[in-house]
């Protein structure tokens, strides 16, 4: 049966540390030059329904640099569930492709996607999970820190898609994972609930809290994302007048003794939800982490299409 990577809930927590511990290994022996196109003659379709720069742009030159091929569908190409319905485009494009990669505002889409293809499905970030960015996210703190387990990683924002990612990974990997958002931003409830229930048999664990000064506290990692996900543009000018207090800072980083280094899915918007000292000072694992889509998203493409 085909598999796709459309939710890491969807997947069992070997799994998800079997891909980690591919990508390693696969970096690694990039690195190195040992660079064995290990997906000869492979192709990618991937459909975008919003932009993006490091999706798009290493899921390509992954594609390139496993042997295979990639295409890219505009938005405005494939008008996707308008010009003609998501289940026809899914068995058209497994026609023509190994596997499918998709960016959409409802995640009911990808859904739908995987449900109608024949070759594998992954998300490349929808409303509810940025799967894709979770696996660069834990591949980074791995190779930093040389451990997930037990690892305290704080969150600071918006409860979004990007941070549903975290709460289901960490908690799978035996992370503590705090996540500090004002009330009404907090991340799904099925999705804490799901979180907390993988925590109790990972030894991890998952804390909500509204204040930003006590969650940065105890934490090894800081991460942050933009307080406006796309598709939320009109809300922007409200959004901005609650979140400043989530603001990673000088100030905030002075309040954590622990704190090793700062993450940022990006694009960051500077002045927001993280200033430019941090951004670019020493604790910033930023450019690992888009580095790391590479070397993630390449082992996420081994492990679905290999034989
Ligand atoms: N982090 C991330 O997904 O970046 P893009 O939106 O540029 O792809
Ligand atoms: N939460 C953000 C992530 C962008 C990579 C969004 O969905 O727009």
């Amino acid at each position: 049966m085909k598999r796709d990577f459309v939710a890491l809930e969807d997947l069992r927590p070997e799994e998800l540390r079997e891909i980690l511990d591919l990508a390693v290994s696969m970096k690694r022996d990039w690195v190195a030059g040992r660079r064995a196109p290990l997906l000869p003659e492979r192709t990618l379709s991937m459909i975008f329904q919003k932009p993006s720069l490091r999706t798009r742009t290493s899921f390509d030159i992954g594609m390139y640099q496993l042997g295979g091929h990639a295409v890219y569908l505009s938005p405005d190409e494939i008008q996707l569930g308008h010009r003609e319905s998501i289940a026809d485009a899914a068995r058209v494009l497994s026609r023509y492709s190994d596997a499918i990669m998709a960016r959409v505002f409802a995640h009911s889409d990808v859904v739908d996607l995987a449900r109608w293809a024949s070759v594998p499905v992954i998300n490349g970030l929808s409303d509810y999970d940025h799967p894709c960015q979770g696996v660069a996210d834990f591949l980074t703190i791995l190779q930093r820190l040389g451990q997930l387990k037990d690892v305290r990683l704080t969150y600071l924002g918006d409860g979004n898609n990007v941070l549903h990612s975290l709460l289901i990974g960490g908690a799978m990997l035996g992370m503590h994972i705090v996540a500090a958002t004002p009330v009404d931003y907090r991340p799904l409830p099925g999705v804490v609930q799901k979180a907390e229930a993988l925590a109790r048999s990972s030894g991890g664990s998952v804390t909500l809290t509204a204040d930003p000064i006590e969650a940065v506290r105890e934490a090894h990692v800081l991460y942050t994302d933009t307080w406006t996900s796309m598709g939320q543009e009109e809300e922007a000018a409200a959004r901005r007048q609650v979140f400043p207090a989530y603001q990673i800072n000088d100030a905030l980083l002075a309040r954590g003794a622990a704190i090793e280094g700062v993450m940022h899915c990006l694009p960051a918007h500077r002045g927001e939800e993280i200033t430019d000292a941090v951004a670019d000072g020493e604790r910033s694992w930023l450019w690992d982490q888009a580095e790391n889509r590479l070397h993630g998203q390449k082992a996420i493409l081994v492990h679905l299409l290999k034989e």
